[in-house]
């Protein structure tokens, strides 16, 4: 038996999902309806699962929603050409180009031409610097991070503790997650270890941590030694691997699994998140809160 608090990520984002609902149709009493907008290039399966949700997610808040969807062939003046028009659009609050863009087209060029009052998923270099001076009225901060946040405060709330003072290890230094995430974590006066690839002893930098935070899209990397009885763990990882059978098509079944070994950690850790039903359900909620946040600022 897992000796874990296991975090309901669905339950959680559905919190954050009815406080947004609720927030937004105050709003639309005051003319505003928020708007979302996403824009797809190509036609990734999984792009457009993502893409797809976030979409529906709009709606059931009582958002303005449109999915641009452009062929894999757009050339980044075309893309650009869009971005600009959503920009200028007043019944949109939000923008999200959904990544990875197809080879040819520079991402950093086309996320830094939204404007960073739109740019819903906080890749924008003005929202990222807003985010490291601590000017959190008027950053919007990346979503999965945002999320995770979330439930380390559920988390701690169980456990009965704080944020301030823990030791805090997040693995992966992307821009999506992890190095947001470490600012985060020091906002909330964390002692910040921020590891990747070329850490050296990984598996004991891991052990230090009250709060593991793992980010690096490798399946069930983080093994039950690297973690710290009772500690926090909080796994951002959605890889998918080959399953046991065949589906009814008789194509190989895949599931779902983190970047943690999640039944050997819930034996050691205080708290963790499952995967799938974890973090995951959390991006989409906060792209939703972010959604109603531009829009507030707007009104
Ligand atoms: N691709 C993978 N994660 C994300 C995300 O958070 N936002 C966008 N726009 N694309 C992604």
């Amino acid at each position: 038996m897992a000796k874990a608090y296991g975090l309901d990520g669905k339950a959680i984002a559905d919190e954050v999902i009815a406080r947004v609902s609720a927030d937004a149709a105050a709003l639309r009493g005051r003319g505003v309806t928020p708007g979302l907008a996403t824009v797809l290039v190509g036609a990734d399966p999984a792009s457009q699962s993502y893409v797809a949700s976030k979409g529906k997610a709009a709606k059931a808040c009582g958002f303005h929603s449109e999915q641009h969807t452009l062929a894999e062939t757009t050339s980044e003046a075309e893309l650009l050409a869009l971005v600009e028009k959503l920009n200028r659009d007043p019944a949109i609050h939000g923008i999200l180009v959904q990544l990875p863009l197809p080879k040819g087209i520079d991402s950093a060029r086309v996320l830094e031409a939204i404007d960073p009052r739109k740019d819903v998923d906080g890749f924008h270099p003005i929202n990222v610097g807003l985010l490291s001076i601590g000017e959190m009225d008027r950053a919007l901060v990346p979503c999965t991070p945002a999320g995770s946040m979330i439930m380390l405060d559920k988390a701690c709330a169980a456990l009965g503790t704080t944020l301030a003072g823990k030791e805090a290890v997040v693995i992966g230094r992307s821009n999506i997650v992890g190095k947001p995430m470490a600012q985060l974590l020091l906002q909330r006066h964390c002692t910040v270890t921020l590891a990747h690839s070329r850490t050296h002893d990984l598996p004991a930098v891991a052990r230090r941590a009250d709060i593991l935070v793992a980010a690096v899209g490798q399946p069930e990397m983080v093994r039950g030694d690297w973690v710290k009885p009772g500690a926090i763990v909080i796994d951002v990882g959605i890889n998918r691997v080959a399953g046991q059978g065949v589906d009814a098509a008789g194509k190989p079944k895949t599931r779902l699994v983190g970047d943690v070994a999640y039944a050997e950690a819930a034996e050691v850790a205080g708290a963790i998140t499952p995967v799938p039903g974890g973090v995951g359900r959390m991006t989409v909620a906060m792209l939703m809160a972010n959604t109603l946040e531009a829009a507030k600022r707007s009104a």
